[in-house]
């Protein structure tokens, strides 16, 4: 199959995880490095043996046919409608934008031109939640009615260098954290169709702790803990918080309870993990990973699904249609905290396509 040209925009900390990612996916060809901060692409080009560009030079670059957009939360649509507009197909990192009218803008313009949009978070096309993906659909817990989804940690500003986009406006812990966990979701159980939610703001600034940048203030203009229930189309009610407060906790990341069995979903921010299962009465049985990808980090895989994809005809697993309504549901939290009432959710996303069991890494098909 013919490879995929590929060019990268924005070459931070993520960008090393998916340049040593995008080796093991034959479809895809790395052509070309950039960033706002040309410094930074130079050295992701030396590091991995590739070549730094303007921007403006990837975009015009033929061959390039997906940009990967790893920027910060609140450049990725602008940087998305330059791919479009350059007649490029998009993916980008997790939130498909920063409010949902922007992703609106960047979802129609490409319907328009008739490219793809894909995004991330792509962990769910991992080993450990296709496998969990399997259980559901063939019963093993028989219906979900409810489940529970719990990222809480005292803050990015222990460990990030630049931590403060995490507390700007239109990111917080739900934007950041949230779409790993909304989208294992919908992934396994279908779309929401309404949210209830509390978004509190306790501290008004923080201080960073990690290196370089230890001892220096940032403001806070974004909640900070995001409580709620999400009330999926299917009827099953899942309790979720997100957190940048919370100094330490026991609750494990994702639950999903049927009317036949518990299902213990490793947490969606990684490709592997344990899966536990039991029944009422019974004691929780380990169950093993079937599928592949889940012995490593495979941020890419979304990318390497959309190569494959356009090669192959077919549609793309993380695409723009679940990630629109990924952030549909995340701004729905605030909303209906600052409204008191429920908030309707009205985009309707198809379900992935699982993934086959027995791929070989580099294989989506
Ligand atoms: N850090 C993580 O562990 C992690 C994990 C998963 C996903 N992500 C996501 O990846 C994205 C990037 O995060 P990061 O931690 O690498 O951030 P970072 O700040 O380390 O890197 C972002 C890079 O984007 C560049 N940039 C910013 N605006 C730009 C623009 N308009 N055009 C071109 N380049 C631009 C910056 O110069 C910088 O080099 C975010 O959306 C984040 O949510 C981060």
């Amino acid at each position: 199959m013919e490879r995929v040209g590929i060019g990268v925009i924005g070459c931070g900390y993520i960008s090393a995880a998916y340049l040593k990612a995008a080796k093991l996916f034959p479809i895809l060809e790395v052509r070309a490095l950039a960033d706002l901060n040309h410094e930074a692409a130079e050295a992701r080009a030396q590091e991995f043996g590739l070549k730094a560009v303007s921007i403006e030079k990837l975009l015009a670059d033929p061959k390039i046919e997906i940009v990967v957009n790893l920027t910060i939360p609140k450049a990725h649509v602008e940087v998305s409608l330059k791919a479009i507009e350059a007649g490029k197909h998009v993916h980008s990192e997790k939130p498909l934008g920063v409010a949902l009218a922007e992703a609106k803008k960047l979802i129609e313009l490409a319907q328009k031109r008739k490219l793809r949009v894909g995004c991330a978070p792509d962990t769910f096309l991992g080993g450990a939640h296709q496998t969990c993906r399997k259980l559901i659909d063939e019963g093993r817990i028989g219906t979900p009615v409810a489940g529970a989804a719990f990222f809480m940690c005292p803050g990015h500003e222990r460990w990030h260098p630049n931590p403060d986009f995490y507390y700007e406006q239109g990111a917080g812990p739900m934007l950041d954290m949230g779409p790993y966990y909304v989208t294992a979701l919908v992934d396994l159980l279908g779309p929401v169709a309404r949210v209830a939610g509390v978004a509190t703001m306790l501290r008004k600034e923080r201080v960073i702790t990690s290196e370089p940048r230890r001892g220096e203030t940032i403001p806070v203009k974004t909640p900070t803990h995001i409580a709620g229930t999400m009330e999926f189309v299917s009827g099953a009610a899942v309790t979720i918080a997100m957190s940048f407060d919370v100094p330490k906790h026991k609750h494990t990341p994702l639950e999903i309870y049927g009317t036949k069995g518990s299902l213990i979903v490793p947490d969606p921010n990684y490709f592997d993990g344990r899966i536990e299962i039991a029944a009422a009465g019974e004691e929780w049985a380990e169950v093993a990973t079937e599928h592949g990808y889940a012995d490593g980090n495979y941020r890419m895989i979304g990318a390497a699904d959309m190569a494959q994809a356009i090669r192959a005809g077919r549609p793309h697993r993380a695409n723009g249609d679940l990630a629109y309504h990924v952030l549909e549901v995340m701004e729905a939290f605030e909303k209906s905290s600052n409204s008191g009432a429920f908030v309707e959710i009205d985009s309707r996303p198809e379900r992935p396509a699982p993934l086959p069991v027995g791929l070989k890494t580099g294989e989506l098909d």
